[in-house]
């Protein structure tokens, strides 16, 4: 039973609490270490063929011995949380700071991990060079394309061969669907978009090119924006071969309808789709009744996923309470995590396993 079918108010925390604990003895093998519950999910992805991933921090990754050993053992997919991003990698004009990403990088590759690159063109964590230099007029237009072009061209050019995915353009339309008011819009017009991926694909032809958002997991207007835009880049020629839905979800705001409805119409455009950023919060103080919901939420994205073709990876962002974004962005809520601060499972961590194991 999939649970996205279901209305997940209906759903009962007992479900999943007990969906982790199994009845399988050693004889089952391989079959048994999954169900006694020592598979690593990077193996119970594998078999329902999927990547399954998380955003890293870097910070964590070097002090925190227990976070590193589980990053390796658990994903077989890894996202910078950071330390790609421009204002990371280009601090001051023309000066480069690569070691986060290189580190990252090589770090997949002794794991036999995939990375997905995070993120190319974005409105957010910007160098203050940049953007102080478009707000006082330094920067023009024509020369701010082309430092543009030379950012995604040298960034895609350096780890070339080995980002599975990039997120070319991230956050590029607003809720009702209309463009967002960004340095880039304001500057460059819509054209910018077709542009860096056709930089990027020049940088790195096998890369796969995603466009990457939140609230656009069901079928909405920021959505159909996407697909209307997917649509007409692909007629175009322009390289666009994915859709990234980040899927910060919160109980409190419900399940997103049409999340299987919203997957097969960028698969009917032959387009691949992955869940990049999942986490699903909550306000705090969490109890079960919140961790089995949230346990729901994640089940509910993860079973969207194995229900299409199109989809092949599920990223996380972060599996531990410990270093979650959440709460020193949300007010008063956390908890959005697979595991807790102690990298204790929570229930949520049993239905992804469960998931993972009913596959496809
Ligand atoms: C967040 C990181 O998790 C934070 O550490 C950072 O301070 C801000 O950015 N959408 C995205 C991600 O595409 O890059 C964001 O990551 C979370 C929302």
């Amino acid at each position: 039973m999939k649970y996205f079918r279901m209305p997940l108010v209906g759903l009962l925390s007992a479900t999943l609490l007990v969906a982790g604990v199994g009845t399988a003895t050693a004889d089952d093998a391989p079959q048994g270490s999954a169900r006694s519950g020592t598979a690593p999910l990077r193996a119970l992805a594998d078999r329902a063929g999927l990547r399954i991933g998380t955003a890293v921090d870097m910070a964590a990754l070097a002090d925190d011995t227990a976070y590193r050993r589980m990053v390796g053992r658990e994903f077989d997919s890894v996202t910078a949380e950071n330390v790609m991003k421009w204002e990371v990698v280009e601090p001051a004009r023309g000066t480069y700071d690569w070691s986060g990403a290189d580190e990252l990088v090589r770090f997949a590759r002794e794991r036999g991990q995939v990375v997905r690159g995070h993120t190319l063109v974005w409105h957010s964590q910007l160098p203050g060079w940049l953007t102080t230099g478009v707000a006082d007029g330094s920067i023009g237009a024509a020369e701010l394309r082309s430092i543009l072009r030379k950012h995604v061209t040298t960034e895609v050019k350096r780890y070339k061969g080995r980002i599975q995915q990039w997120d070319v353009v991230n956050e590029v339309f607003e809720e009702d669907g209309s463009l967002r008011d960004s340095i880039w819009l304001r500057e460059l017009g819509p054209s910018y978009i077709a542009d860096a991926f056709r930089w990027a694909h020049a940088a790195d032809p096998k890369a796969k090119l995603f466009l990457n958002d939140y609230n656009v997991e069901g079928v909405n207007a920021k959505s159909t924006a996407y697909y209307d835009l997917a649509k007409r880049l692909r007629a175009e020629g322009v390289p666009v071969q994915g859709f990234g839905i980040q899927g910060h979800l919160a109980i409190q705001y419900g399940f997103p309808g049409d999340v299987p409805e919203n997957l097969a119409r960028f698969a009917r455009l032959g387009m691949q789709t992955a869940f990049t950023e999942v986490d699903v919060r909550m306000i705090l103080p969490a109890d079960a009744e919140k961790l089995a919901t949230q346990a729901a939420y994640f089940r509910g994205l993860l079973d969207a996923c194995l229900g299409s073709r199109s989809c092949r990876s599920f990223t996380v962002w972060g599996f531990t309470d410990k270093y979650s974004w959440v709460p020193g962005v949300f007010a008063g809520q956390g908890a959005a995590t697979l595991t807790g601060e102690d990298y204790g499972r929570k229930p949520a961590y049993a239905a992804v396993r469960e998931g993972l194991m009913e596959g496809r």
